[in-house]
């Protein structure tokens, strides 16, 4: 019985494999029929990406919108691609316009940025780390494809998977924290949840990978900066989120604004010819960032735009997004020689491929359902999914004295902070899919549980904070608003202050130098403090917080982040133990802006100390500790880890761990394992994450949790970028973060 379905099963998926092995010939074909049909022009047509007519999402397009080139552009052939147009009325606009009146009638794909959801708002992708729960990750990908798709959209720029160690850097909201290992799952389960089981159905999205490569590790955190980087961590910390992407084929790839090694990684051929197609094979195709190919000049790569045009194009960027370099020069570059025009073909086809495997060829307009477009935006079944991953989202980091649940009975509870009524903050920097306001606010959630409360706004926390185009002000001078939340805090039996930042505080260019409570909040606690110390801390931002004194002085401190339309309800939801926190940290929490760059998969120094002596890889005004680790995160209730074995196979390392639920709630762990390679030829770090499991836990119950190693999980690239497994002696830690666990070592041969 076993055997025949053993069989059935490998029939079943060798039959899979050659259908989509037929589908792709048949596909390759068709692409090479048409670029037989296409003038030169119509090729880098292809290549070219407009802004749309509506948003824009980088500095202001050529010629304001609606330009009447733009029309003529479209029109004939001379644009493969839109951005920022959505609706299925105004895309199906486009797309009759390009369809009936271009020569050969090829389909426009429809790009936007689909980050976190898109009508219904899902918590910013750092928070959804936080869940390491994958499933959970890949459906709020899912359903944001659903939604954009019933928009008219085809494309997402999305995951962003640049690792990043650095907090000022604004958009660490929107990747999946320090670690490359988790980073490459949580990218694995993204695109999948884009790109659905088949492209080619009328509700994915073609994901995109980006940005390739670098743009996290930007120099002291300042958005687009330079970026230096070794071979070591370009191979073993940056690239392998993006090798996750091509595992889940991923059939895009974004470059980035930054050098990398001096280099503009829009114009690098190493890293888009010699590693993404060549090395990995990567079939899909490659976009600039906005106007990345023109930034080239200001990089002092190129002398002029037609200059950066050639060097993009050489080096393997297929599509330029604004940046009107390929629509105004490629042609010429081509006839004197300085392109190849198989380079051309190349790009196009892999454009071409792409709008084949979505279908647009079968049906253009498969993406413009009015019927749909109604009935799934802001569908009740997205908005519970909403709630579900807001919920798995929160991290607990602090709950002095179980002051944390609150009893649903609690009388004369205070509520302090303008952050509280905020009904846009919550849907983060990325939500232009979305209606302006559509979050449930803390209070709004709150008052479904009790009216036994006060609300005192306090400070004014910005003074402006407009849209996703403008700084925000933030109040450093107006202390009015503080007394009455003192004289409120005062009268109350416990305080639940709200702070943070402004959802558009993090994302592009919003790099801080500072990472504390901005504005006046800080103040304000601290007065509130002076008067009841019984105190909830709910913190609300985009980015690890230097919250040192308060976590040193607030009994209780849970990490809401900007948590999307639901936000509000989840709030709630967990403040009075409808919901038992189970996040965990994917970036550390520095202590102050002088420890960052700042993670846990470190390597050690010559000098670790401590020694008695000076010399030592130390601060002298500040402990080398974080505030909160890599993989940090309380719950209500207490898990217990024992029995830890490790059992060597040979070809593989068995480990396996007791954890047991020992307090008084059900609740949910993520366990996480941690190597260490003690010696091998590069040095490697104290600690690495090579697997973890979510598990939920009834209170008294227990469960073995197992993991194996392999070579995969055991190896690492060498500095030639080879991938290497030496043999040697291994540390192993399973535990509750990357700090706490049981330890245990094995030999590898
Ligand atoms: C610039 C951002 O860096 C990129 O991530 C985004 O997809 C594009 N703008 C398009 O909006």
């Amino acid at each position: 019985m076993f055997k025949n379905n053993c069989l059935k099963f490998i029939l079943l998926s060798l039959s899979f494999i050659c259908l989509n092995v037929s589908a792709q010939k048949d596909i390759d074909t068709k692409v090479q029929k048409l670029l037989k049909k296409m003038t030169l022009e119509e090729k880098i047509g292809q290549m070219v990406q407009l802004n749309g007519f509506w948003d824009f999402t980088g500095p202001a397009p050529k010629d304001g919108d609606g330009a009447k080139w733009k029309y003529d552009a479209l029109k004939s052939g001379k644009v493969g691609s839109v951005l920022n147009v959505r609706g299925v009325k105004n895309v199906r606009q486009l797309q009759e316009m390009v369809v009936n009146e271009s020569r050969l009638g090829i389909p426009l794909i429809f790009g936007f940025d689909v980050i976190h959801g898109h009508k219904t708002v899902f918590p910013i992708p750092l928070a959804e780390s936080a869940s390491w729960d994958l499933d959970a990750m890949e459906n709020a990908a899912r359903i944001a494809a659903i939604e954009a798709s019933a928009e008219g959209l085809n494309w997402t720029f999305a995951p962003m998977v640049d690792i990043s160690r650095d907090a000022r850097w604004g958009r660490v909201m929107e990747g999946a924290g320090e670690d490359p290992y988790l980073a490459s799952e949580v990218a694995k389960a993204r695109v999948k949840g884009f790109q659905g089981k088949d492209l080619s159905d009328d509700n994915t999205l073609a994901a995109c990978a980006k940005h390739f490569v670098g743009y996290g590790f930007a120099e002291s955190g300042k958005d687009y900066n330079a970026v230096d980087v070794g071979t070591s961590t370009l191979y073993n910390v940056l690239l392998p989120p993006f090798q996750a992407c091509i595992d889940a084929n991923v059939r895009t790839f974004m470059n980035a604004f930054n050098t990398l090694n001096g280099i503009p990684a829009t114009g690098d051929d190493f890293l888009q010819r010699d590693i993404l197609k060549g090395k990995w094979n990567f079939d899909g195709f490659v976009v600039s960032d906005w106007g990345s190919i023109s930034e080239m000049q200001a990089h002092g790569f190129a002398k002029d735009l037609k200059d950066a045009g050639i060097i993009a194009a050489n080096a393997g960027c297929d599509m330029d997004m604004e940046s009107y370099a390929y629509v105004g020069h490629l042609k010429e570059a081509v006839e004197e020689g300085t392109v190849a025009e198989a380079l051309i073909d190349d790009a196009a086809a892999r454009i071409l491929k792409v709008k084949f495997e979505l279908g647009l060829f079968d049906d253009p307009y498969k993406y413009c359902d009015t019927k749909k477009e109604k009935e799934l935006l802001y569908h009740p079944d997205h908005k519970k999914a909403a709630l579900d991953m807001a919920k798995k989202s929160i991290v607990l980091l602090k709950n002095e004295g179980n002051l944390l649940p609150l009893d649903k009975k609690q009388k004369n509870i205070a509520i302090i902070g303008a952050l509280a009524d905020e009904d846009n903050s919550p849907l983060g920097n990325w939500r232009l899919g979305t209606d302006n306001n559509t979050a449930v606010s803390f209070l709004e959630g709150f008052k479904k549980y009790t009216d036994n409360y006060s609300y005192e706004k306090g400070v004014d926390i910005f003074l402006k904070a407009e849209d996703f185009l403008h700084e925000v002000e933030v109040n450093n001078t107006d202390k009015s608003g503080i007394d009455a939340a003192v004289a409120l805090a005062k009268k109350s039996e416990v305080v639940i202050m709200v702070l943070g930042e402004h959802g558009y505080q993090s994302g592009e260019g919003r790099s801080r130098a500072n990472l504390d409570l901005p504005g006046l909040q800080k103040k304000m606690l601290k007065e509130v403090y002076k008067v009841n110390k019984n105190i909830i801390l709910v913190l609300m931002n985009g980015r690890p917080l230097t919250i040192d004194w308060e976590a040193e002085n607030i009994p209780a401190i849970l990490e809401t982040w900007q948590l999307g339309t639901e936000s509000g309800n989840a709030i709630a939801e967990t403040l009075f133990g409808d919901n038992i926190p189970g996040g965990k940290l994917t970036m550390t929490f520095p202590r102050t802006e002088g420890q960052v760059p700042i993670y846990y998969n470190y390597l050690n120094t010559g000098r670790p100390g401590p020694i008695d002596l000076v010399f030592w890889s130390h601060y002298t005004d500040e402990t080398n500790a974080p505030l909160y680790p890599f993989g940090y995160g309380l719950s209500y209730t207490d898990f217990a880890y024992d029995n830890m074995k490790v059992v060597n196979n040979g070809n593989n390392i068995q480990v396996s761990v007791n954890v047991k639920n020992t307090g008084n709630y059900d609740g949910s762990e993520v366990v996480q394992l941690y190597i260490r390679d003690k010696v091998a030829s590069v040095s490697r770090p104290v600690k690495e994450l090579k697997g973890f499991e979510k598990i939920f836990l009834k209170k008294g119950e227990n469960k073995t949790v197992n993991f194996t190693l392999t070579e995969k999980e055991l190896g690492f690239y060498n500095n030639r970028g080879d991938f290497v497994v030496e043999p040697g002696d291994f540390d192993v830690m399973v535990g509750t973060s990357s700090l706490e666990g049981l330890s245990d070592s094995f030999e590898w041969k």
